[in-house]
C-alpha cells in the first residue's frame, strides 16, 4: 500500500443509504436529489477535475440525516434539504471555482501534477 496524493481539492460525500425496515436512512429522506444537484453543478461549471461529488453508504448518523460530509474540511452537515444545496455550493464549491477561473486551472491543480512545460518534468517532450 502506498499513499496517493489527493487528486481532488474537495470531496463532497452524500449518504444515499436506503432501508426498507422503517429505520431512519438518508436515502429515504430524499438525499438522492441533493447528490444529483451537486453533481450537475460541479459538471456544468467544469469542476470535475477539482471537486468530487459522490454518494456514500451509511455514515452511522442516520437519525440526523440526510447527511453530507465535506473533506478534507471534515465538515459534517446534518438534516440537509434541497433548500440547503445552494448554501453548500456557495460555501464549498464556489470558492474553488473562483480559484480555478481567477488563476487558471494549472495553478490550482494538485501539487503532484506537474504541467508539461515544467522543465523538471520528465514527461515534458521538450526535455532531453
Ligand atoms: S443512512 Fe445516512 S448516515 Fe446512516
Amino acid at each position: 500500500m502506498d499513499p496517493n496524493p489527493a487528486p481532488y481539492r474537495r470531496v463532497i460525500m452524500v449518504c444515499t443509504n436506503e432501508r426498507t425496515t422503517g429505520e431512519p436512512a438518508c436515502g429515504n429522506r430524499c438525499s438522492g436529489p441533493i447528490l444529483e444537484r451537486l453533481k450537475i453543478h460541479v459538471k456544468e461549471h467544469g469542476l470535475r477535475r477539482h471537486i468530487r461529488v459522490c454518494k456514500t453508504g451509511c455514515l452511522d448518523q442516520c437519525a440526523l440525516g440526510p447527511n453530507v460530509v465535506i473533506m478534507p474540511d471534515n465538515v459534517w452537515l446534518k438534516a440537509v434539504s434541497d433548500a440547503d444545496v445552494d448554501r453548500i455550493i456557495a460555501d464549498w464549491v464556489t470558492p474553488i471555482e473562483r480559484e480555478v477561473h481567477d488563476r487558471g486551472c494549472a495553478s490550482v491543480a494538485p501539487s503532484h501534477v506537474q504541467p508539461l512545460d515544467n522543465p523538471g518534468n520528465p514527461s515534458n517532450p521538450h526535455n532531453p
